[in-house]
């Protein structure tokens, strides 16, 4: 029996003999002649059954093949330029062939879908083309980060998913009965990262956080992932060069690896191949400044609306959008107004108004991808803020000890995978950035 190989290897076997397994993604040709385009989950090649070629059982079950069929094919490689497939190039010439399922009439069609109904069958929607290259890229993102941050030394140390208290606000906390207690599902796992920075200086947590927010939005989700570096002695100058390094590492190892993948989720890919450091870095008070004036060039009343902006309120989706597309890279906005951001955040010394945050805003539309920030590191303005954001001391009993047995100032930021996806792939909502979608009003499949 020949070797069993993946079709993204197959380059290395011209000429030889090799089994594949895998499902039809498509079915074409006539008469003694059928085409047979094979996925196996790594690649796409095209599989030719030729009647002169194949037992007549063989070449008859090539002919009835449904899309979705699973088989195991036999063959020979054979170099040809114009053979379709992922990376293509190559075709099989099949000498036999084994059915392992015929599948029944598969939903999924090459005609146009609406999204609904491919939401509802997103557990086949994952084996489309591009839903196939999106997610490979999704794993390509998550592994960049990670590398970046441990060839920096930071330690990846897992946080708790059920909380006893509120890690960012209290107003998008997911509860869970906990044997007859009220517990949340994790917002953010940052409080934990600040504990663990003390026994290991630069740590990250990586994993799913949830947010009961009622926004329809497409960059909400209500379960997303998000990675969250936390790093002693760190400010927020040092915060935004760690953050810059990371982001572009990440879009460069996806050009390097994905030109196939992009190329069917139709990016633009020089748009990515600026995204170099160094990233623009400008103050909430400048941010504000450059919207109103935005506002007031535009003659256009709705647009005029939309920018609309007083110092002191927080960006929505349109501000964020309007203020990215006035970079071709990601941009910071740092020294927000401490009342719209988090109870654990530093003020700014002789301007307590604003605090030491700060978001990347990613360009070409796609809005904050990173929060992050420096981290009060004094006990009592900590317990003060906690008291006046009525959070209640005692849940936080823990996160407050931090502040009592060697506290130093630190800094972290939490990156949301989804928006990096979507930014990255060029994709116009989150919902197809992960592979299976927890939204306001969807929890199936
Ligand atoms: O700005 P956020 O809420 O920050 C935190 O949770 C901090 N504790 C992070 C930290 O400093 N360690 O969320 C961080 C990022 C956002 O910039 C966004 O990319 C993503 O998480 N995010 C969401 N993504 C999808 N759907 C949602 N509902 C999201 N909420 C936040
Ligand atoms: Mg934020």
């Amino acid at each position: 029996m020949s070797q069993h190989i993946r079709i993204k290897d197959i380059a290395a076997y011209a000429e030889q003999e090799v089994t594949l397994r895998g499902w039809v993604y498509s079915r074409t040709g006539k008469g003694r002649l059928q085409f047979i385009l094979l996925r196996d989950g790594s690649g796409q090649a095209q599989c030719v059954a030729f009647k002169r070629e194949m037992q007549p059982e063989d070449f008859e079950l090539a002919r009835g093949l449904t899309q979705e069929s699973a088989i195991i094919v036999h063959g020979v490689v054979r170099a040809d330029e114009r053979a379709p497939g992922l990376p293509g190039g190559y075709e099989i010439g099949i000498r036999s062939l084994e059915l392992v399922q015929l599948a029944q009439e598969y939903p999924i069609t090459p005609k146009e879908h609406g999204t609904e109904f491919l939401m509802n069958h997103r557990h086949l929607w994952v084996r489309s083309n591009r839903q196939w290259a999106i997610l490979r890229v999704r794993a390509t993102i998550i592994k960049a980060m990670r590398d970046w941050l441990d060839n920096e030394g930071f330690l990846l140390v897992d946080t708790p998913i059920i909380t006893p208290a509120a890690g960012e606000e209290t107003t998008t906390l997911f509860e869970v009965d906990y044997f007859g207690e009220a517990a949340f599902l994790a917002q953010t796992g940052q409080l934990y990262n600040e504990a663990n920075i003390a026994a290991f200086g630069k740590v990250y947590c990586f994993g799913p956080t949830f947010r009961a927010e009622k926004s329809k939005t497409r960059r909400h989700l209500i379960e997303f992932w998000m990675l969250e570096p936390e790093i002693a002695f760190c400010s927020l100058e040092e915060l935004m060069d760690i953050e810059e390094s990371m982001v572009a590492y990440v879009v460069a190892q996806t050009l390097e690896k994905h030109q196939q993948e992009l190329e069917i989720i139709g990016r633009d890919t020089d748009k990515l191949r600026a995204i170099t450091p160094p990233f623009a870095r400008i103050s909430y008070d400048e941010a504000v400044e450059r919207l109103q004036a935005l506002r007031d060039q535009t003659d256009d009343p709705v647009r005029k609306a939309e920018l609309a902006i007083e110092w002191g309120e927080d960006f929505g989706s349109p501000h964020e959008t309007a203020l990215a597309g006035l970079f071709d890279k990601p941009v910071f906005v740092y020294h927000y107004p401490t009342a719209v951001k988090a109870f654990y955040m530093t003020p700014v010394a002789g301007r307590p108004e604003v605090c030491r945050s700060v978001d990347l805003l990613a360009p070409e539309g796609y809005g904050e991808i990173i929060g992050g920030s420096e981290r009060i590191h004094d006990h009592d303005l900590l317990a003060e803020n906690i008291d006046k954001m009525g959070l209640g001391r005692e849940a936080y009993e823990w996160y407050l000890d931090l502040r009592k047995f060697g506290s130093v100032p630190h800094a972290g930021f939490g990156i949301g995978i989804e928006r990096t996806v979507a930014w990255v792939c060029g994709l116009s909502h989150v919902r197809e950035t992960i592979p299976y979608a927890r939204l306001l009003n969807r929890k199936y499949p």
